[in-house]
């Protein structure tokens, strides 16, 4: 009498005895062409100043931007995701700085086309946060709440100087309702059809943007919890999707995205268009910090917190470690 189907016949140790035979079943494999760097770049330094917070990862200066660029390029990463850091000084109530033509993103984003041309998709954070003296997404009311309707006509302008300097991609990161459309209207309108939007779709109010704020000299009072989800909700997340798609989204975002997996692999399961995640600056600070205490093995965990986030569904990862493991892979 046979036993294939059960113990002792069946085995399934006898898939996992080599290296060989563990690669060829491996459902799961990570690429280079799916990976995206995301990238500070501040306005005024001559030398990168280093992220305490995030070790390895620095503020660029323009000439160091353009050389992660060129290294992420040769690596074979997908693309870059900018952010500006102004200089405080240039701080205000309304985020002046993200609309200036001349603004660090701005001119970080002609930089970086001017250097890798079209070989990388160039990305953009479309959010006010950087660039507010009160480090919120958005601009203000009478009363200090982040105004919804008035921010929306700062993304819209976000949007065109963005493209105007040659963006491909605008990411809309601050969770303002009907941010996706006014953008796409916005691109539409200024001839710009052909740039994307990247929206994050399913963004949570999270303590692991923590180091974020030290990456862009965030002077944030208080929380986003009026406009970032409740990391208690599921259905609110596929609302925002059907919203994001109606208004026209060509790509959808989950973030942070390990604490967020369910999320990521419903979302993923919903959708015709690409679906990205953000491993972001709380998950690295996590691995590099108990790496550097000698509790875990950087670089396995690293691989598989990346190939846990491509197992639940993403199409696209945005990582720090985007060049490093390129390289490896
Ligand atoms: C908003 C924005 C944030 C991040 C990306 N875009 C910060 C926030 O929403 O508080 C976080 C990225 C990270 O933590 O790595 N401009």
């Amino acid at each position: 009498m046979s036993t294939y189907g059960t113990f002792p016949g069946a085995r399934p140790r006898r898939l996992r005895t080599t290296p060989a035979m563990r690669r060829m079943v491996a459902e799961t494999r990570l690429h280079p062409a799916e990976l995206i760097l995301p990238a500070f770049v501040r306005e005024g330094v001559a030398e990168p100043v280093p992220i305490s917070a995030m070790p390895g990862v620095v503020q660029h200066t323009r000439d160091t931007l353009r050389k992660a660029a060129v290294e992420a390029r040769e690596a074979g990463v997908a693309g870059i995701m900018l952010f500006g850091v102004p200089e405080d000084a240039k701080k205000d109530a309304a985020g002046t700085a993200g609309t200036d033509p001349d603004g660090i993103l701005q001119v970080a984003i002609r930089d970086v086309k001017a250097e890798v041309g079209d070989e990388l998709v160039i990305m953009s954070d479309l959010c006010l946060d950087e660039y507010t003296d009160h480090g919120h997404c958005g601009v203000l009311d009478s009363e200090g709440r982040v105004d919804n309707d008035a921010t929306l006509e700062r993304y819209a302008e976000m949007a065109q100087v963005q493209a105007d300097a040659g963006v491909h991609v605008v990411g809309p990161s601050g969770m303002m309702d009907g941010q996706v459309g006014v953008i796409r209207d916005a691109l539409d309108q200024t001839g710009h059809e052909d740039v994307s939007v990247l929206a994050y779709t399913a963004k949570y109010a999270s303590a692991f943007y923590g180091p974020f704020r030290e990456a862009v000299g965030s002077s944030l009072q208080g929380d986003r919890k009026t406009y970032q989800q409740d990391p208690a909700n599921v259905r609110e997340s596929m609302r925002e999707l059907a919203l994001d798609l109606a208004e026209g989204a060509d790509m959808v975002m989950v973030k942070p995205a390990l604490p967020y997996l369910d999320i990521l692999a419903k979302v993923a399961e919903s959708v015709d268009v690409p679906v990205a995640a953000y491993q972001i600056s709380g998950e690295y600070a996590m691995v590099e910090a108990a790496a550097a205490n000698g509790w875990i093995d950087r670089d396995r965990a690293i691989m598989e917190t990346l190939t846990g986030i491509k197992r639940a569904g993403a199409n696209m990862i945005l990582t720090y470690w985007a060049t490093e493991v390129a390289r490896q892979l």
